[in-house]
């Protein structure tokens, strides 16, 4: 495994469109193995192929706590993610691995139907809430080039002024 770099805020990887992939091959198996080592290295809860410079739709994601145990973690692979249904709404802080140090106000669904594929290629349909269904739909949006902070409501702060109060 190793931890590669990630692309930040005015790269222009970062706006670009994935395209999906096709067939599982070492090198992308490689690739997701690498991006969660990536996203832990960093304490972020998922990330986008594009932001470690590989233009394909794969994402992963872990929001579980971090003293959660290995085993017993959820560690989710989305491959060629689609977003089949949303409802609900709800507004938090977000941040993301590619704005280090930065945080802002988003409103996104609070639950949503994804169709994708798991690392075996093989296609499923989850049903998702809460903080996992915003992980998806940000890092969703990675994939068509699009970033949090232009869907910010007020402004983009520093996370470390962020108050207890801010985050619930
Ligand atoms: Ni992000």
């Amino acid at each position: 495994m190793a931890i590669r770099h990630v692309r930040t805020l005015g790269d222009d990887i970062l706006y670009k469109k994935c395209k999906p992939v096709k067939d599982m091959t070492p090198r992308l198996a490689q690739l997701i193995e690498d991006m969660f080592e990536t996203m832990y290295t960093n304490s972020g809860v998922g990330l986008a192929a594009p932001q470690v410079g590989i233009l394909k739709q794969i994402v992963v994601i872990d929001v579980d706590d971090e003293d959660v145990p290995d085993e017993e973690r959820n560690q989710y692979v989305f491959i060629n993610p689609e977003i089949l249904e949303s409802s609900g709404s709800s507004t938090a802080y977000e941040g993301c691995l590619s704005v280090p140090g930065k945080t802002g106000k988003v409103t996104r669904p609070d639950w949503v139907k994804v169709r994708f594929h798991d690392e075996n290629m093989d296609e499923y349909v989850m049903e998702a809430e809460g903080m996992l269904a915003r992980a998806i739909c940000h890092e969703c949006d990675h994939l068509s080039g699009k970033l949090y902070v232009d869907m910010v409501e007020g402004e983009l702060k520093d996370a470390s002024e962020l108050t207890e109060e801010d985050m619930e």
